[in-house]
């Protein structure tokens, strides 16, 4: 099928999807199994995992911004198998071993406190990821997803990426296909986490901003008051750094694509819409006369109504 699209909105990848079904996994096997925080004693514990999944129909067919399910064995607390939990990509098309074979993602342990109870809580899919040891043999289904990915003309755009924790996953996979396929336009990374140490692939991205002159990797931590900006989300970057960020934002090959925790994008679109001229606005977001004379009183429940990003903004939130 092909889109129509009007100039400089993308056309995005069609990306292949539900190749193996939750009810007819394949067998994936763990080849790696890496801490992926910045510092030892990160606040939480976010693991890069790597799963070889040659010989299933998912060799070669998984794309950045997509998602491959893991199906834990054995049976809930009401005895009830384990449903399929989704788990986005953090590699390359070309996986992490140039072949498609290997694909990675970015997994935090679900560790929490029962708020009734007070007994502990461990989610079942993240710790078992983040227990397992190479070897281990994994139940996969996928790939999922066909709007969070990369246009089919990696060049025709820029891109302004906003992540928060493990929402950096596709980016990674984004960025390191862009670079490979030598990609000279503006890439901007604006990255939230809670602290410094929480920081994730911040090696890898620090690298890749010295070696691609139009790479920018921003940060935004939200919960150490001394750093040069003090306590920030990254939609603060936005006002902070708006004469670095501007030129690309006005830009019409720019796209914006969001990863991470849901509420990040409101109050992206709010700081937008409070920065760009009314023309660049609409590049992103469409908003009634009505609403735009309230941003600030914008929430959550507007947007897709009163407030409708446009096909150049990709999003992907969860809670
Ligand atoms: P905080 O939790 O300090 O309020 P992680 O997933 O590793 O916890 O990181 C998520 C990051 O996103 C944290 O820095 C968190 O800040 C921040 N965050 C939480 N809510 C929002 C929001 N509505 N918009 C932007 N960033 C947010």
């Amino acid at each position: 099928m092909s889109m129509t699209a009007a100039p400089h909105e993308p056309v995005l990848r069609e990306v292949p999807m539900h190749l193996l079904r939750p009810a007819e996994p394949g067998v994936g096997v763990v080849v790696r199994n890496d801490r992926c925080t910045a510092g030892p004693k990160a606040a939480g514990f976010v693991r890069h995992l790597e799963i070889d999944v040659s010989g299933t129909p998912l060799e070669r067919q998984c794309f950045p911004g997509q998602s491959i399910g893991v199906i834990p064995e054995g049976v809930d607390d009401k005895g009830r198998p384990h449903k399929v939990r989704l788990y986005s990509l953090c590699s390359p098309a070309s996986g992490e071993d140039g072949q498609g074979k290997v694909y990675a993602t970015t997994v935090k342990r679900t560790i929490d406190e029962h708020w009734e109870t007070h007994r502990l809580f461990l989610g079942v899919a993240s710790n078992l990821l983040c227990d397992s040891q190479v070897g281990d043999r994994l139940r996969v289904s996928g790939p999922n997803g066909k709007r969070f990915v990369l246009p089919q003309d990696l060049h025709a755009h820029d891109y302004t990426f906003f992540a928060t924790g493990t929402g950096i996953a596709p980016f990674r996979g984004m960025l390191m296909e862009l670079f490979a396929a030598g990609f000279k336009g503006r890439v901007t990374l604006i990255m939230g986490s809670p602290y410094a140490t929480d920081l994730l692939y911040h090696d890898t991205l620090t690298t890749m901003q010295r070696e691609q002159p139009g790479f920018a990797y921003l940060t935004a931590i939200s919960r150490e008051p001394g750093g040069p900006h003090g306590r920030q989300y990254v939609q603060d970057r936005l006002r902070t750094d708006r004469d670095r960020l501007l030129p690309q934002l006005t830009s019409e090959r720019n796209l914006i694509y969001i990863c991470g925790l849901a509420g990040m994008e409101l109050g992206i679109f709010k700081e937008l819409a409070l920065l760009l001229p009314p023309d660049s606005l609409e590049q992103y977001i469409k908003a009634d006369a009505e609403a735009l004379a309230h941003i600030d009183s914008w929430e959550r429940r507007m947007i897709h109504k009163e407030v409708r990003p446009t096909r150049r903004v990709m999003m992907e939130v969860y809670a």
